[in-house]
């Protein structure tokens, strides 16, 4: 039986090449990590999943959902997962598919597994705590945003009055970096976020890319640069953007293709000024 010898290989051009050659009517196997909660042993199970066209590996789980019988014909739970948009924007069903972080609900069967009886492994994301199977917590990737401050400081209880004016240009800048769904790929790649389970150490430990960039996006925003000054004294402390070892893996896994690497160097930049500015201030 042919197994996917192509795992790593996951480029635009690789997976139009499988999906023209899918044989239709195949059945494929999708090998899941499964496990039953915080703290359980993992196991794998895998499962034979008749594929329609166009299908992905959502419904592929909805199917096992419907009839939940392993490939050795053992009965079992569904698959517990986590999802809500279905087209690739709040980044709720990032897992892990063959050995790469990605969006289940854009991830087609014909692009992974072409040919009869070819496998797709599915895990949860490592660096995060894992709630149930395939499900993961992010909500650290969530307490880095917090950490960076990463929002326009508003007070809806009165009226401000016109804020200040937009330039078009600085607004197509910020577009890329406004597109990210804080999925987790970056972090899932990234060699110094590691997964810690311990919320206090959450604010000296690694924030992420994602999060020096949305810091990033919010420096440049009119209104938002009032923080400015807060955020980069965050990214001083440990766990802020000298952690970063440049090692570049989070530019290449983002799906959004924002630009994580340029905002690193950008914030490099800002911190550095930034501490010089202390400096002279005696602060
Ligand atoms: S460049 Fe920095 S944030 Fe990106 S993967 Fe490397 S260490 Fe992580
Ligand atoms: S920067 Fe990209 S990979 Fe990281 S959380 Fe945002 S969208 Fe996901
Ligand atoms: S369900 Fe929202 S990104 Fe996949």
């Amino acid at each position: 039986m042919p197994t996917t010898a192509y795992a790593h290989d996951s480029t635009a051009a690789w997976r139009r090449a499988n999906r023209e050659r899918a044989l239709p009517g195949r059945t494929v196997i999708l090998k899941i990590k499964r496990c039953d909660g915080p703290g359980k042993p993992a196991r794998w199970e895998s499962f034979k999943v008749p594929v329609e066209p166009g299908m992905n590996v959502i419904a592929a789980l909805k199917h096992i959902a419907a009839n939940p019988v392993t490939a050795d014909a053992t009965h079992t739970t569904p698959v517990v997962y986590d999802a809500n948009c279905l087209e690739e924007v709040c980044g709720a069903c990032t897992m892990v598919i063959n050995g790469h972080a990605r969006q289940s609900c854009s991830c087609l069967l014909d692009e992974y597994a072409p040919r009869e009886g070819d496998t797709i492994t599915l895990e949860p994301m490592s660096k995060f705590p894992v709630v149930r199977d395939l499900w993961v917590d992010r909500s650290r990737l969530f307490h880095a945003l917090t950490r960076v401050k990463a929002w326009v400081p508003i007070d809806g209880t009165y009226d401000l009055g016109a804020g200040p004016k937009e330039d078009p240009a600085s607004q197509q800048d910020r577009y890329g970096m406004s597109e990210c769904m804080s999925c987790g790929c970056c972090l899932e790649a990234c060699p110094q976020y590691t997964h810690e389970d311990d919320e206090s150490k959450w604010d000296t430990s690694f924030v992420g890319a994602h999060a020096i960039s949305q810091a990033r996006l919010f420096n440049e925003h009119p209104t938002g640069k009032e923080l400015k000054p807060d955020r980069l004294d965050e990214l001083m402390t440990p766990g802020g953007v000298t952690d970063c070892g440049n090692a570049q893996n989070c530019v290449k896994a983002c799906p959004k293709g924002i630009p994580l690497t340029e905002s690193i160097a950008a914030i490099g930049r800002q911190v550095t000024l930034r501490a010089f500015a202390r400096f002279f201030q005696g602060k």
